[in-house]
Order: C-alpha cells, then structure tokens, then sequence
C-alpha cells in the first residue's frame, strides 16, 4: 500500500469533514476545518492520500514549544494498516523540526485503541478532564510526550 502524507488543503475539505463525522460522535462544525486552514496560524493540519482519496486526517496546534493533537482520524475502511501511527509520527517529527519539544493531547477514556497507539509513542496519563465529552459526559484523559524523537 502506498501513500503520501501531505498538508491538508482546503481541496481536502470535503473528505476530511466525512472522516470526522464518520469517525467521532461529537464531530467538529465542518465550519472549523476551514478555520484551521485559513485563519489559525497555530494549526498544522495533514492528510494521508492513497490513490487519490484521503484516507486520513490529523489537526495539530502548534502552541509555544508544543503540538497539542487536536484531532486525528483514520477513515473506518483503512483502519489497522499502520496510517494512524506514520500520521502522527509525522506531524511529530515535522513539529520537532519547527522547535516543539512536547505534545500533548486529550483522549475519551473508552478510547482504549487511540490510548494504546499514543502509550506506543510513549505518551503517559497525567490528568483527567471529568465529564468532558458532553454527549455522554466522559472524561477525557489527559496524556503528554516529553520527547519528540518518533
Ligand atoms: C485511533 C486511530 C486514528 C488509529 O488509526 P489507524 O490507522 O487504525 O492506526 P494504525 O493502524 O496505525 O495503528 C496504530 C496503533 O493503534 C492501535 N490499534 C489500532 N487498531 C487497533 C485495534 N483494533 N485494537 C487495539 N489497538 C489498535 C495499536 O497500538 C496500533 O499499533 P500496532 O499496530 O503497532 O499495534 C483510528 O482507530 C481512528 O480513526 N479512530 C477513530 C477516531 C479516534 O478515536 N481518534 C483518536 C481521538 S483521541
């Protein structure tokens, strides 16, 4: 299987807000996306392509020394192939390039195949958010890398 990660265009709009839906059960205003495009100089927004359909997603901020994941999705049908963990190597090690040390990130606490791909890079539990998901007031785990060498 081959595919390219690539940034995220505004031309990718229409896939990854289908992603999102597809993949969350509270997904993002599609309104947002375009923000993060256009209007968010701290968003480091990428899609992995395979043969010419996106297949997945990641939106990152980029705040101070850090790459806070505020996002990422593999769509259903390509999931288990590896995508989800070279996406967020990427962003990663290209966020390393630009200076970030750290990466942090906010997971639901059923989420138990996100937490285990974020454990496998080496990101630990350090908080928890109660009730932070609020179709069915989950907590959100907090979890931090404090290495970015992915
Ligand atoms: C989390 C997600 C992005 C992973 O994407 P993916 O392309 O399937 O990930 P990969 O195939 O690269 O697998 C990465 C790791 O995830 C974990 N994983 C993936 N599928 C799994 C499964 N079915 N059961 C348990 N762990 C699993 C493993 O740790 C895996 O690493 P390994 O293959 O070395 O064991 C994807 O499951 C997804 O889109 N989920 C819905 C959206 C979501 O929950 N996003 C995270 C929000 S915090």
């Amino acid at each position: 299987m081959s595919y390219v990660i690539r940034k995220m265009t505004l031309d990718d709009f229409d896939q990854v807000v289908a992603i999102d839906q597809i993949s969350f059960s509270l997904p993002w205003p599609a309104r947002s996306f375009r923000f993060e495009l256009t209007d968010n100089p701290a968003s480091r927004c990428w899609v992995v392509e395979l043969d010419g359909r996106v297949v997945a997603m990641l939106v990152g901020w980029f705040i101070v020394d850090e790459l806070h994941i505020a996002t990422i999705a593999t769509h259903p049908e390509f999931r288990g192939q590896g995508i989800g963990r070279d996406l967020l190597s990427h962003a990663l090690r290209s966020a390393r390039e630009e200076g970030a040390v750290k990466s942090f990130l906010e997971v639901r606490e059923s989420n138990e195949v996100a937490q285990k791909m974020y454990r496998s890079f080496g990101f630990v539990e350090d908080g928890r958010r109660s009730e932070y998901y609020k179709d069915n007031a989950e907590d959100a785990i907090l979890m931090s890398l404090d290495h970015l060498d992915v």
